[in-house]
């Protein structure tokens, strides 16, 4: 058992936190939110994501995991993993470091002064390649090492991916007695994981580890973020194609998925991708790229950004269309607020997007989603968001589906057919029933197909 230390407690963090100790390692969980951590320390969980609840109920219980604002807690711990966000700057395409700055200054601000056994800072967010080497120079002052040790955890999956990643992805240092130093503490924080012994009875495979240098390691997560953002919009823009020429982009992606060199996964298309994430990691990527002097490198992550944002607008232009041309004046209910399903998270999520396009536009827009509602009132109250899908669909022109929530592709078309005025349904995630909705009278449009 390990002592260690996640500073930063978002959707990356809590996550983390709670899952390491759930591999029996004392846990403490560093956030300056004084409100997020009262909530985590009572067991409950700040944001909404199936299956962590439990967990972090039952670590917090078993008492080996813990949360605390002030970082003096972290202070003995043999690992630290940063989970903080680097968000996008307000002033431009690239990541925003002030949290990880803010979180490696107070945590360096209590690390002890060259201990014998020094201690390992092992950074999971997102950030430019580059940084863990910066960071490394400065806790070099206080005998500290650094790794990255990127996150690959996708939110609605957040404690599988995490409990059972796909791979663990160590960057070590150059120097080899601070690698293997390095290597071996994180060997012991994941031994469990590494494994495959993190649910029992259960006949888990081993998990595959790559280790690397600090570069590699930073850019195998944005490497990968780009290429699963490059899927989706290459499959938006067949979508465009189809549209334009009668195809069906959901046989046509199931076709090509056949070929295992292309595979079925991340070719969904639709009103595009959302979340914390990608949008940001494509820009930033991009933003880093041209900093290093390479600036037509990653020139084609400026179309993908482009086709994902333009799928937006065609939703909306869908919409005025079968409206007769415009939107304005119209009342459009908008199903989904979260970026994907099994989350309340909305950053940069289309439907938000979408929904504001449309308000922009002059209709009366009312959006509802089973579990963004606290979420919207915190960070989008200039959204109409009603409580329920009865409420968003009554006396409505025409209904978006914009978020592939179970709850909205199960709907009874004929049901919504009595509560609402109009007949367009948009389906902008593909995810409906066309025959469902067809035979209740309404015209159906969808993205692609
Ligand atoms: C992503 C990466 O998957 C994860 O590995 C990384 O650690 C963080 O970023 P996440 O942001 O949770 O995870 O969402 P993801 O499941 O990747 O979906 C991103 C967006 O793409 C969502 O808005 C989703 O609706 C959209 N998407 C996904 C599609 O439009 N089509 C698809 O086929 C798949």
């Amino acid at each position: 058992m390990s002592k260690l230390s996640v500073i930063g407690c978002g959707y990356l963090g809590a996550v983390h936190a709670a899952s390491m100790a759930e591999v029996g390692h004392q846990v403490v969980g560093i956030d300056t939110d004084a409100d997020k951590v009262a909530l985590l320390s009572a067991g409950k969980s700040p944001f909404y994501e199936p299956g962590f609840d439990e967990l972090l109920r039952r670590n917090v219980e078993s008492g080996r995991l813990t949360f605390s604002t002030d970082f003096a807690a972290a202070a003995d711990a043999d690992v630290h993993f940063i989970g903080v966000g680097t968000p996008q700057r307000r002033d431009g395409q690239g990541a925003d470091l002030t949290y990880v700055h803010a979180a490696t200054d107070a945590l360096l601000a209590v690390l002890p002064d060259h201990p014998e056994n020094p201690s390992l800072v092992a950074g999971k967010s997102t950030v430019p390649v580059g940084t863990a080497a910066v960071l490394a120079d400065k806790f070099a002052a206080k005998g500290a090492i650094v790794a990255w040790n990127p996150e690959f955890l996708r939110e609605g999956f957040a404690v599988d991916d995490t409990l059972r990643p796909d791979r663990l992805v160590y960057g070590l240092p150059a120097d080899p007695a601070q690698a293997e130093l390095a290597e071996a503490k994180l060997d012991e924080a994941y031994a469990k994981i590494l494994s495959g012994e993190t649910y029992e009875g259960l006949d888990w495979s081993e998990t595959p580890k790559v280790v690397t240098d600090y570069a590699t390691a930073e850019l195998v997560k944005v490497a990968a973020n780009s290429f699963l953002a490059t899927k989706i919009s290459f499959i938006n823009a067949m979508a465009e194609i189809c549209d334009a020429t009668g195809g069906n982009v959901t046989t046509l992606a199931e076709a090509i998925g056949y070929d295992d060199r292309i595979g079925k996964k991340f070719l969904r298309a639709g009103v595009g991708f959302g979340g914390g994430c990608l949008p940001k990691d494509i820009r930033a990527f991009q933003a880093r790229v041209d900093e290093l002097g390479l600036d037509d490198t990653l020139d084609f992550l400026s179309d993908i950004d482009a086709v994902n944002v333009r799928q937006r607008s065609r939703v909306v232009a869908k919409l005025a269309d079968a409206l007769g041309g415009s939107v304005e004046g119209k009342t459009i209910a908008v199903l989904g607020a979260a970026f994907k399903p099994d989350s309340d998270d909305i950053r940069d999520s289309p439907a938000v997007d979408v929904a504001r396009q449309l308000a922009a536009a002059g209709a009366d827009v009312r959006v509802t989603d089973p579990k963004a509602g606290p979420v919207v009132a915190r960070f989008a109250d200039d959204l109409n968001f009603v409580d329920s899908i009865d409420d968003a669909v009554t006396g409505v022109d025409a209904v978006a589906v914009l978020t592939e929530w179970k709850q909205f592709q199960q709907l009874d078309a004929a049901k919504v057919a009595e509560l609402a005025t109009g007949r367009i349904v948009v389906d902008g995630r593909n995810c409906l029933d066309r025959g469902n909705w067809e035979s209740a009278g309404f015209t159906y449009l969808a993205m692609g197909r």
